[in-house]
């Protein structure tokens, strides 16, 4: 091991008086050094190096709280009250005049309470006592007592014990803290090494090609670094890893050409249901699955709309279908609602734009009347998207979602026959993950149902995926709540995405 400056500096120091125990502030003094990371440092790798030894002690300091420095700004309270009691005439001696020299209630009861307990006595509502002198010396050291700590921290072994043991019963007026105070002295072999080992030689600690180009970094020291030493973890401000993973999302679906969509959580269940040939009596569709709302109860839908879902889900309209059979209502799917899902955006969007060819995502939260355990939370977030087009098909859609999947990372993607109302076929969508297929969410081709009312006359590639099944799968997690919880310590240790 070579000595570094600050050690050697440290020893030449020390070798000045070599058989004195150092403490901080001389070695900080004779050092010259303004910063006591220096002493410590050095310190402590002289002590492991054996030329000094370190010599630690506990230290207990006596310093003020924060009822003491307001007793130096005011007085102390037992003070205050004396001062008033010994300037009245015998008979004002009361609780009453107290009150109305200005004490409030909560000072004047626990004030009295001392004063008690040092000769002050209550005589038919007087108060009284007999050794006036003795009461004020009591009461002058406790105040030099305060004023002295105030000053600066004493250590607790050179203060009067009664004393110290008197305030630590009254709430606030001292602190007392415990300290490691550490002192340094040579050792043998400290005071033995030769005065050349100790003398400073410039060591390099960083190459820049500037060093290089000049003469002699060839026979330069360097500056040893022990790349095993403790540091401190920086704690840096980063994004929360969900928003990190929209972004992902986001950026993975402009790569492949999509245009983003949003949409109002605050929806019609017509246009999150009826408009995706929903039966009106499907139970997800109850109270117990849907957020209804009262404030809006309900929303406008154009009469044409109505009309034409009306028509479609009772007799299938001119789609081809034959409906449902039973009696649409159009005041139920005027009812103001949360929205379920974001496929409520993408049908929107086809009805707006029903004859432009188009591929578009969006990523929202939807909300659904769940219990929450580790896999469920009543809001949560989808990633949806549609592709538009005159040629849009079952293969291009499932091509897509693998392109989408492996672009995140997880390239074995498989799909199952599944069944929604508004799509035809339908399928879910898994992913191959450490040995188990997990379902991420479900896709399909729009049904003629969903498209005709809509004024569109293409297929409708569709998906909807859990973003939370997706970031527990990203961020390793198995309970689907440790994404939401604020723990930062938690947070900042998940990974970067
Ligand atoms: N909306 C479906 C869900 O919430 C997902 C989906 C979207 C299925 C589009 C098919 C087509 O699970």
């Amino acid at each position: 091991m070579t000595l570094g400056n600050n050690e050697k500096k440290m020893l030449r120091c020390m070798r000045s008086k070599e058989q004195h125990v150092w403490t901080l502030e001389e070695l900080l003094q004779i050092t010259q050094w303004n910063d006591q990371v220096h002493v410590a440092g050095a310190g402590k790798s002289l002590d492991e190096n054996e030329f000094v030894e370190t010599i630690e002690k506990n230290m207990k300091f006596v310093t003020l709280g924060s009822e003491g420095i307001k007793a130096i700004e005011n007085g102390l309270l037992e003070e205050r009250i004396w001062n008033w009691m010994i300037s009245q005439t015998e008979k004002k001696r009361t609780m009453n005049e107290l009150f109305d020299a200005g004490f409030e209630r909560y000072e004047a009861g626990p004030g009295i309470g001392l004063l008690k307990s040092i000769g002050v006595s209550i005589e038919n509502g007087i108060f009284t006592f007999d050794n006036e002198k003795e009461i004020t010396n009591i009461i002058s050291e406790r105040v030099n007592f305060i004023e002295k700590i105030s000053k600066e921290k004493k250590d607790f072994n050179n203060l009067d014990k009664e004393l110290v043991e008197h305030f630590s019963g009254r709430k606030n007026l001292i602190l007392i803290e415990e300290y490691i105070v550490r002192e340094w002295k040579l050792t043998n072999k400290g005071i033995n090494i030769s005065d050349n080992e100790l003398e400073e030689v410039e060591l390099i600690g960083e190459i820049t090609p500037e060093f290089l180009q000049k003469e002699g970094w060839e026979n330069a020291s360097y500056k040893e670094f022990d790349v095993n030493a403790d540091t401190p973890i920086p704690v840096g401000g980063r994004p929360h890893p969900m928003q990190s993973l929209i972004e992902r999302i986001r950026s993975v679906f402009l790569e492949m050409g999509f245009s983003e969509i949003e949409g109002n959580y605050v929806q019609s269940a017509g246009w999150n249901m009826d408009a995706l040939f929903i039966p009106q009596s499907h139970p997800a569709r109850t109270m117990q699955d849907t957020f209804y709302l009262d404030e809006p109860e309900k929303l406008d839908i154009s009469d044409e709309m109505l009309d034409l879902w009306a028509s479609v889900h009772e007799n299938g309209h001119d789609t081809g279908s034959l409906g449902w059979g039973s009696k649409f209502d159009k005041e139920e799917a005027k009812k103001g609602l949360l929205r379920t899902h974001t496929t409520v955006n993408t049908v929107k969007y086809i009805a707006e734009n029903p004859v432009k060819p188009s591929r578009v995502f969006g990523i929202g939260r939807v909300f659904r009347q769940e219990t929450i355990d580790r896999t469920h939370l009543p809001e949560f977030h989808q990633i949806e998207g549609i592709i538009h087009e005159p040629n849009a098909s079952l293969p291009m859609l499932i091509s897509t979602l693998k392109t989408f999947y492996s672009k995140m990372g997880y390239p074995d993607v498989r799909v199952r026959p599944a069944y929604f109302p508004y799509t035809e076929p339908s399928v879910e969508v898994e992913v191959y993950w450490r040995g188990k297929w997990l379902e991420l969410g479900g896709a399909g081709i729009f049904r003629p149902e969903v498209t005709e009312p809509l004024g569109s006359e293409w297929p409708v590639c569709a998906w909807g995926m859990g973003l939370e099944r997706l970031a527990m799968l990203v961020l390793e997690l198995d309970d689907i709540r440790e994404l939401y919880q604020p723990d930062l310590e938690r947070l900042s240790r998940m990974p970067i995405l």
